[in-house]
């Protein structure tokens, strides 16, 4: 929702850029933050989804953990003020160098992903003298019902490793004299709408627990990841996720035991609903078939619809909900025929200048933004905008 103040401060700023409302991440993170305190969860923030760096400090100032899945994203979430024992490191294809980063800055804990990786990282930590913590990500084999492009918890995926694997994995661990076995690691996929999902997480879980409590291997850590979605198509209407709902769904389906820690990460459904991207119509071209808006914007600055096929809300603000309607395909400037966010728009009738807000944009925006056609690269203002 933009107020007609904020739209006249939009319309002195160059565009395009991305506009946070850093009023309503705070309040999204407290809701996470006080949802998870009942049942005494840990929350995760997982940088990727997001680093720009106000919303880092916001996110840090709300207590919350750090996931990440580059030597850099560790960095970045040291210097921004999370505590490196909130830390933890996933990723499939970790660097020594980034292992190595990681070691030095003694995160909580490395989520392993392969059975070659403990290796390397037990042998990467006997050269500096350390033990490293780690969890073993286990693929679930359960399907997330998101797209298939942001699916990771199936057999066919590169993420995790399968349960035919957990026997060279308990024997493994017996022999890295310089790891530390923390507990497991799950995350099956990104913007799930369809909450049995996490249900079904839940029994794999516990299915796993016991498999290795049978193998006396204590679990200190359950770490079922994150994924939980946002409504794309009506932004405003409860901009802040149920996380009451979405937590009580591991507080009824999740066995803990004495002892034990239940962590997620969360990413989209931190950030996602508290950015738009905000443009400018370039050209209007009207042909016979189609009329197109032409942005100032395009894949270049939001790549989701164009990877993903994914939706996002645009309004037109220059203009009032009561001018007659046109129906647009709403595209970019960039030389490729999917640079494209959306076909068949109902807008109001949109002239050059008018601006347009592209929303939910907060989550994997403009940390997916990149130089194609030596673009400028894409700015940031903030709810103080003068
Ligand atoms: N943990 C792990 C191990 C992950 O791979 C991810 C996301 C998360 C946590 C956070 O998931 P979230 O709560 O944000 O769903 N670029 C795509 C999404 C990629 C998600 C990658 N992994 C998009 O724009 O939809």
């Amino acid at each position: 929702m933009f107020s007609p103040d904020i739209i006249t401060k939009f319309q002195q700023h160059e565009t395009p850029f991305y506009y946070y409302d850093l009023d309503l991440l705070q309040r999204t993170l407290k809701a996470c933050t006080n949802a998870a305190d009942n049942y005494g969860y840990h929350v995760h923030y997982a940088l990727k989804a997001n680093f720009n760096p106000k919303v880092l400090q916001t996110v840090q100032a709300a207590g919350l953990g750090a996931d990440c899945v580059s030597g850099n994203e560790v960095l970045a979430a040291i210097e921004h003020g999370f505590d490196r024992n909130k830390v933890v490191f996933a990723g499939v294809g970790k660097s020594d160098k980034e292992i190595n980063a990681a070691l030095d800055a003694d995160i909580f804990c490395f989520n392993v992903e392969s059975v070659q990786e403990m290796e390397v990282i037990n042998d990467l930590a006997a050269a500096k003298g350390k033990t490293a913590r780690v969890a073993i990500r286990i693929n679930p084999n359960v399907d997330a019902h998101t797209h298939h492009n942001i699916t990771t918890g199936l057999e066919e995926n590169k993420f995790g490793i399968n349960t035919w694997q957990l026997d060279d994995v308990v024997f493994t661990l017996g022999n890295c004299k310089n790891l530390e076995f923390l507990g497991v690691h799950f995350h099956v996929g990104s913007q799930i709408t369809n909450l049995d999902v996490f249900e079904k997480l839940c029994v794999r879980v516990n299915e796993l627990h016991e498999w290795f409590e049978a193998k006396g291997l204590f679990i200190k850590v359950l770490n079922v990841g994150g994924g939980l979605g946002v409504d794309y198509y009506n932004p405003d209407k409860d901009p802040i996720c149920d996380f009451a709902g979405y937590f009580k769904i591991f507080k009824d389906h999740l066995v803990v035991k004495e002892g034990q820690e239940v962590h997620f990460e969360l990413g989209r459904a931190l950030v996602a609903q508290s950015a738009s991207l905000i443009s400018r119509v370039l050209y209007v071209k009207n042909g016979q078939k189609k009329n197109f808006l032409i942005l100032d914007a395009g894949m270049t600055e939001l790549i989701r619809p164009m990877l993903y096929e994914a939706y996002h809300h645009i309004q037109n603000l220059t203009k009032g909900d009561n001018d007659a309607t046109v129906i647009y395909d709403v595209v970019g400037p960039i030389c490729e025929s999917t640079d494209r966010f959306r076909t068949d728009v109902a807008l109001p009738r949109s002239h050059r200048g008018d601006l347009i807000a592209v929303r939910t944009a907060g989550a994997y925006g403009e940390v997916m933004a990149s130089g194609y056609n030596l673009r400028d690269r894409v700015q940031s203002v903030y709810n103080d905008i003068d």
